[in-house]
C-alpha cells in the first residue's frame, strides 16, 4: 500500500507540474508514468526496479494513482527514487539504489536554539571531538548494510546522485538526475552531510555534536588531518594513494603527473584559492541550472567543483585500478575524509556569499525547487529543496570562522614569460588532435571592437572527446610556448585544468570547454594582439582524449 505521505509527496509533485506547465510554455512534454517506467533502459536491472516497487506499493497502489494522471514535465530537477537503475561505475556494475524507501516526508527546518559550530579537522579539534567523531562512524560502520543509516548505505547515496542511478522525475527520455558538473553541486552536498551528521550525532548521543572540515584552503589544513591517517581508527581507510600521507602537502591544483613542485606549493595554493573564489557570477561559482531534460556537461561545473575539488579527491584516490576510494565517484564517500573534504567545501559556499562584488545565489526557481531525498536519524525519507538548503544557520549549524590568508593574493605572471617574437611563433595547427603529447598553437582573437562592451573574451575548446570512466587532466595555457615545465596554476598564463574523477556512463563524453581569459589578457598587455599562442598539455591520460578545435569568442557577461 502507498503510505499517505508518499501520495501526498506525489500530488505535489504533481501540482508542481500543473503550475509550470502554465508559467511555461517550453515544457509541454506529457508524461505517462507506467510507459515510462515500463521501458527499461537495457534491460539488466529492470527485475529488480519492479520488485521493488512492488514490495513497497503493491500493484495498483502507486500506479494506480500516478497514472491516472497524465501530466507535464516538472521543470524542477528531482529524482524518480522508485525507479533505481543499476549505477555503471568505472568498478563495475553496482547496486546504489536505496534498501527502502517506504514513506517520503518533506523537509521542515529544524528548531533551532544554539546553531552548531563545525570546527576545522587537524588543527582545531579537540581530543574529545576526535573521539566523538571516531565514535560515531564506528557505529555507522557496524550497521547491517540494508540499513539506511549505516555507513556503506550512505556512501551508496552519494553514488546513487553520481553515478546517475535515478530518472529525473517525469523525464520521457529516461534523462538521469546527475548532482556533479552542475549547480546542483553545493546544494546537494550541503544537504547529504547535514542529514549525515543528524544520523551521526542520533549515534553519538551528543546533540550539540558537528563534523569537523578539512581546512585545505589555509596552511595548516594544507595536510591531511594525522587523525584519519591511524590504522586502528574508524576514520582510516586503507584506499588511499599512500604517497599522500599527513606529511604531503597537498597541491590544489594537483595534476597527477607531478608530486615535487618547483614552484612554492603554499604560496600557489593561495592565490589560486582566491582566484576561485572571486567569481561574482552564479553560473562561474555555483555552476550552470541544469533545466528539466538536460544531462550533467563537465563545461557546466562552477570554479571549486572543478579546483581543488576534483583535484583532492584525485590527490586521495589510490592509483590503480579504479581509483578508489576517494578517487571514483561510486566509492568516493567511503573515505571518512570525504565529509570533512565537503565540509569545507560548504564552508566555502558560505564564504563566497559575504564577499565584496555581491555575489549572489541562483534565483532560477528552477534550481531553488529542485530536491534531492536522504534518510533523517529516525529513518524517515526526507525530500529536501535547494531552497531548504541555502542558509546554514537555518539548518541549525554556523563554521568556526578562520583566518582566510588567500584573500586578495592575485595571480602572478610566471617568472619567465615568452618574449614573443615572429620566429618563435608556433604553427597553426589543424584539429582536431589527439592530446598524446602537448599542442601548441597559434589562435585568432574576435576583431569585434570591444571597448566599452560589458563581455568576456572566451577561450573554447571544441568537441572534447573522452571516456568519462578514466582518469584525465590536462591544463591550458597562453602565451607560452615552451616544453612542459612544473607551473603554478595562479601562474596568470595559465587559463585552467580539466579533470575528469571517473564516474558511471551516463554522461555526455563530448563536451566543449570555456575559459574565461578577460583578465588574463588584460594581466599580460596582450589586448593589442591579434592572435594568441594557446597551449594544451596533457598531464594523465591525455592519449583518450580528443580535442575537435580551439577558438576564441566574446560572450556578454550576463
Ligand atoms: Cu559528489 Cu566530492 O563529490
Amino acid at each position: 500500500m502507498a503510505s499517505l505521505s508518499s501520495l501526498l509527496l506525489l500530488s505535489s509533485y504533481s501540482q508542481t507540474k500543473t503550475k509550470s506547465s502554465i508559467s511555461s510554455n517550453k515544457r509541454h512534454v506529457v508524461v505517462n508514468y507506467v510507459s515510462c517506467k515500463a521501458a527499461s533502459n537495457n534491460g539488466e536491472d529492470s527485475v529488480s526496479k519492479f520488485d521493488r516497487r512492488e514490495v513497497l506499493f503493491g500493484l495498483g497502489g502507486l500506479y494506480g494513482v500516478v497514472t491516472a494522471t497524465s501530466s507535464v514535465l516538472a521543470a524542477p530537477l528531482t529524482p524518480d527514487i522508485f525507479n533505481c537503475h543499476m549505477a555503471k561505475t568505472p568498478g563495475g556494475i553496482k547496486d546504489c539504489c536505496p534498501p527502502q524507501i517506504g514513506k517520503i516526508i518533506h523537509f521542515v527546518p529544524p528548531k533551532i536554539q544554539q546553531p552548531y559550530v563545525r570546527r576545522p579537522a587537524a588543527h582545531l579539534m579537540n581530543q574529545t571531538q576526535i573521539e566523538e567523531l571516531e565514535s560515531g562512524i564506528k557505529k555507522l560502520k557496524q550497521l547491517d548494510e540494508g540499513d539506511p543509516h549505516s555507513f556503506l548505505h550512505q556512501a551508496k547515496i552519494h553514488c546513487a546522485y553520481c553515478d546517475y542511478v535515478y530518472n529525473q522525475l517525469g523525464s520521457i527520455t529516461e534523462t538521469r538526475f546527475g548532482v556533479h558538473s552542475n549547480a546542483l553541486f553545493f546544494p546537494f552536498h550541503r544537504a547529504y552531510l547535514y542529514f549525515f551528521e543528524r544520523i551521526l550525532r542520533h549515534y553519538i548521543g551528543n546533540p550539540n555534536f558537528a563534523i569537523p572540515f578539512w581546512n585545505w584552503d589555509s596552511p595548516p589544513g594544507m595536510y591531511m588531518p594525522e587523525f584519519y591517517n591511524r590504522p586502528s581508527s574508524s576514520l582510516y581507510d586503507h584506499l588511499r594513494d599512500p604517497r599522500h600521507d599527513p606529511h604531503k602537502l597537498i597541491y590544489l591544483n594537483y595534476n597527477g603527473k607531478t608530486e615535487d613542485h618547483s614552484f612554492d606549493v603554499v604560496d600557489c595554493n593561495l592565490r589560486w584559492m582566491n582566484d576561485r573564489m572571486q567569481v561574482q557570477s552564479p553560473r562561474s561559482f555555483l555552476g550552470r541550472v541544469l533545466k528539466a531534460g538536460e544531462t550533467p556537461n563537465p563545461t557546466d561545473m562552477g570554479t571549486i567543483e572543478q579546483s581543488p575539488h576534483n583535484n583532492i579527491h584525485d590527490w586521495l584516490g589510490t592509483k590503480t585500478p579504479h581509483f578508489e576510494d576517494m578517487g571514483s565517484f561510486y566509492s568516493a564517500a567511503l573515505d571518512p575524509l570525504f565529509y570533512a573534504h565537503h565540509a569545507n567545501i560548504d564552508r566555502l559556499w558560505n564564504i563566497w556569499k559575504t564577499l565584496d562584488g555581491n555575489p549572489k545565489d541562483h534565483i532560477d526557481p528552477d534550481w531553488l525547487n529542485s530536491s534531492f531525498v536522504f534518510y533523517d536519524e529516525n529513518k524517515n525519507a526526507v525530500n529536501i529543496k535547494v531552497s531548504d538548503c541555502l542558509d546554514t544557520e537555518k539548518l541549525g549549524y554556523v563554521y568556526q570562522e578562520v583566518p582566510l590568508p588567500w584573500l586578495h593574493m592575485n595571480k602572478i605572471p610566471t617568472p619567465n614569460p615568452w618574449i614573443r617574437t615572429e620566429e618563435s611563433e608556433p604553427p597553426i595547427v589543424n584539429f582536431p588532435q589527439i592530446l598524446n603529447s602537448d599542442i601548441t598553437t597559434m589562435v585568432d582573437r574576435p576583431e569585434e571592437d570591444r571597448s566599452g562592451e560589458e563581455v568576456d573574451e572566451v577561450l573554447v575548446l571544441e568537441d572534447v572527446e573522452y571516456d568519462p570512466t578514466t582518469r584525465v587532466h590536462f591544463d591550458v595555457l597562453v602565451n607560452v610556448v615552451d616544453k612542459a615545465q612544473d607551473r603554478c596554476a595562479a601562474f596568470l598564463e595559465f587559463v585552467g585544468s580539466f579533470k575528469n574523477i571517473p564516474h558511471g556512463l551516463h554522461h555526455h563524453d563530448k563536451t566543449s570547454l570555456r575559459f574565461v581569459i578577460t583578465e588574463v589578457i588584460q594581466g599580460l598587455g596582450l589586448e593589442r594582439d591579434k592572435n594568441l599562442a594557446v597551449k594544451i598539455e596533457p598531464m594523465v591520460g591525455g592519449e583518450g582524449v580528443t580535442v575537435g578545435g580551439i577558438k576564441i569568442q566574446l560572450e556578454p557577461l550576463r
